[in-house]
């Protein structure tokens, strides 16, 4: 079994489509292992993208980050890391494949619904991030 992270991002919170992006998680078989609703502070959000701080779209994914609420969660399955980035969709919702998140819930390119861990190493450093290990249910 493998975990990863996902955030359903503010801009498709504030659209409300929590329980739509929760609904195709369980319907895909990912199972949801920890889940909270919170806003991230601007050194919050700038933390947990350090690998980007190079990129010129760094702060303006801060900024986004942390306008408003998000949802983060724990899933686990086999192959949980591929599996919920194919659920996800390409960064750019224009490029994403019909029935992805990121097609169906995303803007464009930087308000595009939903986060997701990229590999074991990041998944793990993502996780840690947001919850504790009493807050994983096993
Ligand atoms: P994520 O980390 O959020 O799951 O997305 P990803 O792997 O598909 O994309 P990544 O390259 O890691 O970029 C992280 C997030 O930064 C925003 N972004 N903006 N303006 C731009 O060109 C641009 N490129 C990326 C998106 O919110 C992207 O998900
Ligand atoms: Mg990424």
């Amino acid at each position: 079994m493998e975990r990863t992270l996902a955030i359903v991002k503010p801009d498709a919170v504030r659209r409300g489509f929590i329980g739509d992006i929760i609904k195709r998680i369980e319907a895909s078989g990912l199972k949801l292992r920890a889940l909270k609703l919170m806003r991230l502070t601007r050194a919050q959000a700038e933390a947990f993208y350090e690998v980007h701080k190079e990129r010129p779209f760094y702060g303006s994914l801060c900024d986004y980050m942390s306008s408003g609420p998000v949802v983060i969660a724990v899933l686990e399955a086999d192959n949980a890391i591929l599996r919920w980035r194919e659920l996800m969709g390409a960064t750019d919702p224009k490029k994403a494949n019909p029935g992805t998140l990121r097609k169906d819930f995303g803007i464009d390119v930087e308000q595009n619904a939903v986060h997701g861990s990229d590999a074991p190493e990041t998944a793990a450093r993502e996780v840690a991030f947001f919850f504790s290990t009493l807050d994983i249910v096993s």
